[in-house]
Parts: structure tokens; C-alpha cells; sequence
């Protein structure tokens, strides 16, 4: 049984969606050991409402360090699933290769500081991108640069809008999040 760690900030659909492929078998032999938020944040409610134990360690200098020693023992995979705080150069290197997290763009492009979001989905709009998707990376010290796992791609429609386009983008994070968690677990996809 592998343990996962999530890490979230926000609404948490995708670590719904990790939920729910732990729950009907798409991602098999595994379990969250632990949901971690840097704020208060819908994800905490997700996670408390399937008995998953989670935590709140609030974001700042402390919080790499803070995450560190709150981590179970056993932690095969640390995943960000919509997770704001920047973790520092020490914790990336210690937990090197066993960090993934989701960025909702088709990186090289669109990532690195002040990326997230909207601010994604408003740079790619207006860049008259003919294209986005979504990405699934390894996490190292540089912010978004990790090792791609998955990427998925569609095209923009001509009236695309922020929200059909945000509306997209999660649509392809939960087709491959999980594939990407499977891959770097080692289960066949
Ligand atoms: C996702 O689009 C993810 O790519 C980005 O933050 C968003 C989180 O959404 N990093 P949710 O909290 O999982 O709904």
C-alpha cells in the first residue's frame, strides 16, 4: 500500500478526484495518509468529510520545515493538487523525485512565479494561444521546471472565455492526475 501526502490551498477538485480513484479502484493500492492545507481552504472540508486526516499548517517562512515534521513516517508521494505556497530548496531536495503537483498549462510555457490560476488561463488568452491543456510535473527548487510526467493537450475555441477555458482545463487534470499519480507509483496505466 502506497501512502500519499496532499498538499492543497483551494477548492480541492482534484484531490476529489484523487479521492475518488482511491475509492473505485483507478488508482489502486493506495491511500491518503495525510491532506495538508497552507490555509483555510474547501480541500480541509473534503478531506474531513471522507475521514482522511488533514491539517493546517499556515503558509510563511516556516512552512517547509513545519511540513516536514508533520509528514507520516512512510510517504511514498507527495502531491500538490492546487497548492499555493512555494516549498524551499532543502525540502525539495530532500523528498527529490517523491514531490508532484498539477499546473494548468502546457508547461515550458506559462509557469513560474505569479503563474497560477487565472493568471494562467488570462496569459494564454491573451496570447491568442491556440492551444492549452494541463501538465503534471515533478516539483524540484525552480518553480514549475521539474521533470514533465503527463501532459495533456486541446484547442482553444475561437469565443473562448476565462471560464470555459478554467472549466477545460480541469476537465483534462482529472483524466490525468490520476494517470500521472499511477505512473510515478509505478502501476501500469
Ligand atoms: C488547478 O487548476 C491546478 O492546476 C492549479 O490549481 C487548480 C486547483 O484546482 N494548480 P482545485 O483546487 O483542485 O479545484
Amino acid at each position: 500500500m502506497k501512502n500519499i501526502v496532499v498538499l492543497v490551498s483551494g477548492g480541492g477538485t482534484n484531490l476529489q478526484r484523487i479521492i475518488d480513484c482511491i475509492e473505485n479502484g483507478e488508482i489502486p493500492n493506495a491511500r491518503i495518509s495525510l491532506v495538508i492545507a497552507d490555509r483555510e481552504c474547501f480541500g480541509l472540508v473534503r478531506a474531513r468529510n471522507h475521514n482522511i486526516a488533514a491539517q493546517l499548517i499556515p503558509r510563511g517562512k516556516s512552512f517547509s520545515a513545519e511540513l516536514k515534521n508533520a509528514l507520516p513516517e512512510h510517504t511514498d508521494l507527495i502531491v500538490l493538487a492546487g497548492f499555493l505556497s512555494i516549498l524551499n530548496k532543502e525540502f525539495c531536495e530532500s523528498f527529490n523525485g517523491k514531490i508532484i503537483n498539477i499546473h494548468p498549462a502546457l508547461l515550458p510555457k506559462y509557469g513560474g512565479k505569479g503563474m497560477w490560476g487565472h493568471h494562467v488561463h488570462e496569459a494564454v488568452l491573451a496570447a491568442n494561444e491556440k492551444q492549452s491543456g494541463a501538465t503534471v510535473h515533478y516539483v524540484n527548487a525552480e518553480i514549475d521546471e521539474g521533470q514533465i510526467i503527463l501532459q495533456k493537450s486541446f484547442e482553444i475555441a475561437p469565443n473562448e472565455t476565462l471560464e470555459s477555458l478554467a472549466k477545460k482545463i480541469h476537465e483534462v487534470e482529472f483524466e490525468i492526475f490520476p494517470r500521472a499519480i499511477n505512473k510515478v507509483l509505478g502501476i501500469p496505466l
